[in-house]
């Protein structure tokens, strides 16, 4: 089973930025572990900042992979382009938020993403993506 994990904006600085929201563990600590986790899946991961080189991706993993986990970040909130990209093929999408968005400023409630994906997990940390890659393996025991 292939999944992809993509993260947006600002990700890439997991560790350092503002931990006392995000925690101090670096995405590439965590992710080394959930790999460790899971030997039998094949993981992808990706992280930009850039919305458009987002969206290449998310339509490359749509039509290349099993499942997606995908935290857009702050185009969460923004982002009509990514809401529809994952509108456009049928791989499951799960959206992960590390914080608790909807515990947050009033723009975080807004997500031009969640409506288009399968289920969000939001506000239980990184672990949240771990539960998404165990829900994405249910997704194909039904
Ligand atoms: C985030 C929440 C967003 O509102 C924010 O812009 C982020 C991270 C999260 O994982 O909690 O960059 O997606």
């Amino acid at each position: 089973m292939k999944i992809a994990i993509i993260n947006g904006p600002n990700l890439n600085l997991l560790g350092t930025r503002e931990p006392s929201i995000y925690g101090s563990q670096t995405f590439e600590q965590y992710y080394s572990l959930l790999k460790l986790n899971y030997p039998s899946i094949e993981f992808s991961y990706y992280q930009s900042n850039v919305e458009g080189e987002l969206i290449n991706q998310i339509q490359h993993f749509g039509y290349k992979s099993d499942g997606i986990i995908l935290n857009p970040a702050g185009y969460t909130h923004t982002s009509v382009a990514i809401g529809d990209c994952i509108a456009a093929f049928t791989t499951p999408v799960v959206e992960v938020h590390i914080s608790n968005v909807h515990a947050r400023e009033d723009f975080r409630k807004i997500s031009h993403v969640s409506a288009m994906c399968k289920g969000s997990i939001i506000g239980l940390g990184l672990k949240g993506y771990d539960l998404a890659v165990q829900w994405i393996i249910s997704y194909y025991k039904k």
